[in-house]
């Protein structure tokens, strides 16, 4: 996968040198680069925002260096971080995980001239993507989360692939608690049936310790599940 990622911050994505991003790195499977929208700026001063139209508060990022910029690198699937976008979800995560090419345009102030994202539209998947109901400075630190979100999400990344198949919202609900040796710390047992050896029960305390962790912590999760996701003994417990 190719990744291209401009900003005026590009300092702010040094974190994709590190860990498993940085492994993919250096392995191939991807191909990051970070550029300055300052490069595609002609005036002196590298002018990149302005006052906005029809008044209010703050600056908008002005079109021009934004339109050489994805002259240049593009056409690829641009994703533009912003609170007015679309959730990022998991199924999200998937549908990029599959693009061959991937732009984040990194908005800061109150955002990207629209006339950026409706031109690119013409030649390319435009998204702008929100992390969720809360306010950024810009979108630099979206662009690591979500590219850490996808990239774990490449074949190759992650050593065992396993872990992708019971992690949570993979099946629409939240994981079951997890526990690891000792069997007691300090006056705290790992649950009974954890080490009972008994697969099949196991199975069930998982899956119902997912049903009670959605149910109290994230309830609007469950309407979505499609009907087939609950099970007989499901709706029982
Ligand atoms: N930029 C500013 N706020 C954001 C958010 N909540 N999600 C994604 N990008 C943002």
């Amino acid at each position: 996968m190719r990744v291209d990622v401009v900003t005026i911050f590009p300092e702010y994505l040094a974190p994709l040198e590190l860990s498993l991003i940085g492994k993919a790195r250096a392995t191939g499977i991807l191909d990051v680069a970070v550029h300055d929208l300052r490069t595609w700026t002609s005036d002196v001063h590298r002018t990149v925002d302005d006052t906005p139209y029809g008044g209010g508060p703050g600056m908008v990022m002005r079109p021009e260096p934004w339109g050489e910029a994805l002259d240049e690198l593009g056409p690829g699937h641009l994703i533009v971080p912003s609170p007015a976008g679309v959730r990022f979800t998991q199924p999200l995560a998937h549908a990029l995980a599959g693009e061959p090419r991937l732009i984040f345009a990194c908005g800061r102030y109150e955002g990207i001239d629209q006339r950026v994202l409706d031109h690119a539209a013409e030649r390319m998947p435009v998204t702008e993507v929100s992390l969720g109901d809360y306010v950024l400075f810009g979108g630099e630190v979206a662009v690591l989360v979500v590219l850490e979100a996808v990239v774990r999400l490449l074949p190759g990344v992650l050593g065992n692939a396993d872990s992708l198949i019971e992690e949570s919202h993979a099946d629409g609900l939240l994981e079951a608690p997890v526990y690891t040796k000792p069997a007691q710390w300090r006056d705290l047992p790992v649950p009974e049936v954890l080490r009972s050896g008994d697969h099949g029960r196991i199975a069930r305390w998982r899956r119902d310790q997912s049903l009670l962790r959605t149910a109290r912590r994230r309830p609007d999760l469950l309407p979505a599940l499609p009907p087939q996701a609950l099970d007989r003994h499901d709706r029982a417990a």
